[in-house]
């Protein structure tokens, strides 16, 4: 590897993916593996810093791997791996821990909602959740990060955390760079197009799951809030609108002077199922997939022991250089 620029990118076991995880992220994962080295990762370690049921975790993000495997990432092309069987992240994460500050983690967005979210438990994993992140980037040196809008504090924060790290020690850790997709980098609540889609809300209209069937996909396009106006246009103020013209552009390859010119004269309900429809068969392939694959857990033990051992040993090169540089005892 590194003879082409590396990717990383990672996602929480949420079990089923949003709409938004899709398009802003996932979905262009798999066409990179062909230009460069790309390493994923399910990450069920950032997943513990709120509070999970043992069982469902588990099955979580087994769903998690298979459905990345059925969005398009071909085990065989890229490191496709589950967080907590590489050690070396958690090992490089206390590194990084000792070289990031109180005050730059607690000016990180994420963590302010999601203390206000679970007020009962504030617990330190979610405050150095950012350098957790860092370490899953920096154990590889990698040059591309591909995530949605709503992850580019925690790759500023990587990236300020690797050069610090270069300034004390020397040139070492590669600054990577966010990669971040023109169209449907921040897909929004479908209940709230002022709000980011996410898994946590508490509609579930507000949310596509790309499990959803076709009927289930229709009807939360159909009740999409938009405004009183009755023209399909991209334009500021028209956050409903301007979100569905965004998911239609992502899963039909349209661009958005094609899609006004498609629904001109038509109204809102016409283009609510255009979207709907739309989605739901972009979708069908990848759902199809995931059924195939979560039968056959032999199989996906097989991919994941394997990713894991291939991203343990790449990482561990990394990790025993950090060690030296710190001026650790080298072991052997
Ligand atoms: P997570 O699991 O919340 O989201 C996974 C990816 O989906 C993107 N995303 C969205 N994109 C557009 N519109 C939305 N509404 C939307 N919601 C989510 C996210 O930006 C992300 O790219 N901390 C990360 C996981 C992580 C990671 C990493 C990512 C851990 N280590 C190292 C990159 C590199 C997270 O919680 O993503």
């Amino acid at each position: 590897m590194k003879d082409k620029k590396l990717i990383f990118s990672g996602i929480q076991p949420t079990g089923t993916f949003t709409l938004g995880n899709y398009i802003g992220a996932v979905r262009n994962w798999g066409p990179l593996q062909d230009e460069y080295d790309c390493i994923y990762c399910v990450v069920d370690m950032h997943a513990i810093t709120v509070r999970q049921e043992p069982a469902k975790l588990r099955q979580n993000t087994l769903n998690s791997y298979a459905l990345l495997m059925a969005c398009g990432i071909d085990v065989e092309k890229s490191i496709l791996f589950i967080q907590s069987h590489v050690k070396t992240h958690a090992e490089l994460n206390w590194i990084l821990c000792c070289n990031t500050q109180f005050g730059e983690l607690s000016r990180m967005t994420q963590f302010k909602d999601k203390s206000q979210r679970h007020p009962d438990d504030v617990n330190a994993g979610l405050f150095t959740y950012p350098s957790l992140m860092a370490a899953d980037i920096l154990a590889y040196n990698a040059d591309l990060v591909p995530v949605g809008v709503d992850q580019k504090q925690h790759l500023e924060l990587a990236r300020n955390i690797a050069q610090r790290f270069n300034q004390r020690y020397g040139e070492f850790f590669t600054v990577p760079e966010p990669y971040i997709a023109e169209v449907g980098a921040k897909v929004m609540s479908l209940q709230d197009p002022t709000k980011k889609m996410s898994k946590s809300d508490e509609n579930p209209n507000a949310v596509i799951l790309i499990l959803d069937d076709k009927d289930t996909i229709i009807r939360k396009c159909r009740r999409a809030v938009t405004d009183s106006e009755s023209e399909i246009v991209y334009r500021e103020g028209k956050d409903g609108i301007n979100n569905l013209m965004t998911i239609y552009a992502s899963v039909t390859g349209k661009n958005f002077a094609d899609i006004e010119s498609e629904f001109s004269g038509k109204g809102y309900g016409d283009f609510k199922l255009a979207v709907g429809e739309a989605v739901a068969d972009h979708l069908e392939p990848v759902r199809t997939e995931f059924a195939r694959l979560i039968k056959d857990k032999a199989y996906l033990k097989q991919c994941y022991t394997a990713g894991a051992e291939k991203a343990l040993r790449y990482s561990q090169r990394t990790l025993s250089k950090v060690y030296h540089k710190i001026g650790f005892v080298d072991r052997v």
